[in-house]
């Protein structure tokens, strides 16, 4: 009888996801061997303290500070980095796929801003390099765009990629408390990271979006590509007033392709409150996929969280394993091949929700919709309700669909008219049709 081929796992970091991946690796174990025909076995993992306390029933000995005791193991196929940070990751990365060995990695941060570069490395050294967990956690969306959608042309993503400001917002509508309340709320159940600026300033889901925009139009598309607004000014009355109009707030990623031209931007959007992207809430995670043949689609589920991350960094590593056995690694990497055209802001066209404060008398609405005909921006719908001061009034306005560049300069325009007081809110509205 053959013997069983060990294949033997490097992981760079042992904390949340690491554990997570040392957990599925040893408890599917004959699961594993079934599908590959191999042993998977992890036989070192990095760690920054070696005598921390940690859940680890191993041996001591797998336990390494020094990363070049993985990256320069002869005897080590594949790399699973999930330490994050871009420095000094970056540099072992690329020095393990020079060395020919495959990497899986959980780090959005490093393939949003290093991807095209560690994938022309891997290509060229063909080997694999997987990322299936750095977006949307459980979700195989990545797979979905590189496999599933490979004879499509995708036109449009919708992606609610980021748990914690999900789970502020649906909060926040749900029990009508203030955003710095449910904040504090989402740290306590561990969902915001110790730092949370990186999820309510978008971030991370910039960096998500730029991955999956990268991924779905073959073009080299990077955090800076995006245009980007977190949601530290959502205020209870654009959420109260949103959900009278029929739609609800969420932090959005848009990625849209016209004409070879692209768009991607993270956002809180208004979203029509029919739309499926509207009901997802808590920390799930949701990506609506149009494609001009298949038309639409929409992937769910939970986007962090030690297992769910974790499984898929373990089927990346079976993919890796398969790709081993069949001597075909590296073949499957497509770096981006299309040339990247951002639109200008005449391009890029949305309708959109404004609140303001006015001045509440006679021959207001007509001053302020001077600005409106004058840059041929059409209102949809206008609600006025009394301000919390006396004399003034609260309009909320909604608009037909306008380019950007038009939005900025109406913006500009009723700020200088003497009977707006203030303009609090200003949000792209989004109905969800394909483009
Ligand atoms: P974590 O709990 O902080 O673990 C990081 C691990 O890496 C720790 O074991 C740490 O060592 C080690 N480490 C960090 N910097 C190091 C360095 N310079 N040298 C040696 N070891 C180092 O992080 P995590 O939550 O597992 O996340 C890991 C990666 O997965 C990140 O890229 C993250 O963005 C991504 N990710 C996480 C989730 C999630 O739900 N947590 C979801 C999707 C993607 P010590 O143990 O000694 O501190
Ligand atoms: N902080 C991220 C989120 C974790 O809330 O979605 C997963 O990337």
């Amino acid at each position: 009888m053959e013997a069983v081929k060990q294949i033997n796992v490097g992981l760079l970091g042992l904390g949340t996801v690491g554990m997570g991946v040392v957990k599925i690796i040893d408890g599917h174990q004959e699961d594993l061997m079934k599908q590959t025909g191999n042993r998977i076995k992890v036989v070192k993992a990095l760690v920054k303290d070696i005598n921390k306390k940690r859940d680890w029933t191993r041996s001591e000995q797998l336990l390494t500070s020094d990363p070049w005791e993985i990256l320069r193991d002869p005897e080590i196929d594949i790399i699973i980095e999930v330490m994050g940070n871009i420095e000094p990751t970056f540099d072992y990365l690329m020095y393990a796929l020079k060395q020919g060995k495959h990497v899986v990695t959980a780090n959005k941060d490093l393939i949003a801003m290093h991807g095209a570069e560690l994938l022309a490395q891997a290509k060229e050294s063909k080997c694999d390099l997987y990322f299936e967990e750095s977006v949307a956690g459980g979700i195989p969306i990545i797979r979905a765009l590189v496999e599933g959608f490979a004879s499509d042309r995708i036109t449009k993503l919708i992606g609610i990629v980021n748990g914690t400001t999900n789970y502020i917002l649906s909060k926040m509508s749900e029990e009508g408390r203030p955003f710095e309340e449910m904040l504090v709320k989402a740290q306590e159940l561990g969902y915001a990271e110790a730092d949370p600026s990186s999820d309510i300033e978008g971030l991370d889901a910039a960096r998500k979006m730029a991955i999956l925009s990268n991924l779905a139009f073959h073009m080299e598309v990077h955090f800076d590509d995006v245009m980007l607004k977190g949601i530290t000014q959502v205020t209870q009355e654009d959420i109260q007033f949103s959900k009278q109009l029929g739609y609800e707030i969420k932090l959005l990623g848009i990625a849209k392709l016209n004409d070879n031209q692209i768009e991607v931007s993270v956002q809180p959007t208004m979203i029509n409150k029919e739309h499926p992207l509207a009901k997802v809430n808590g920390v799930f995670n949701a990506i609506y996929v149009y494609g001009e043949a298949v038309g639409e689609t929409m992937f769910y589920g939970p986007g962090a969280g030690q297992l769910p991350t974790a499984t898929a960094v373990v089927s990346d590593l079976v993919t890796v394993v398969k790709q081993m056995n069949l001597g075909v690694n590296g073949r499957g990497v497509i770096p981006p091949y299309r040339n990247k055209q951002l639109k200008s802001d005449d391009l890029i066209e949305s309708s959109y929700f404004i609140r303001l404060k006015v001045v509440d008398e006679v021959g207001v609405l007509s001053l302020l919709t001077h600005p409106f005909a004058d840059l041929r921006v059409s209102i949809q719908e206008v609600l006025q309700v009394p301000a919390n001061e006396e004399g003034k009034a609260q309009l909320i306005i909604i608009t037909h669909t306008t380019s950007k560049a038009q939005m900025n300069q109406l913006i500009e325009e009723i700020n200088a008219l003497d009977v707006v007081d203030h303009i609090y809110s200003i949000y792209p509205v989004e109905e969800g049709e394909a483009e």
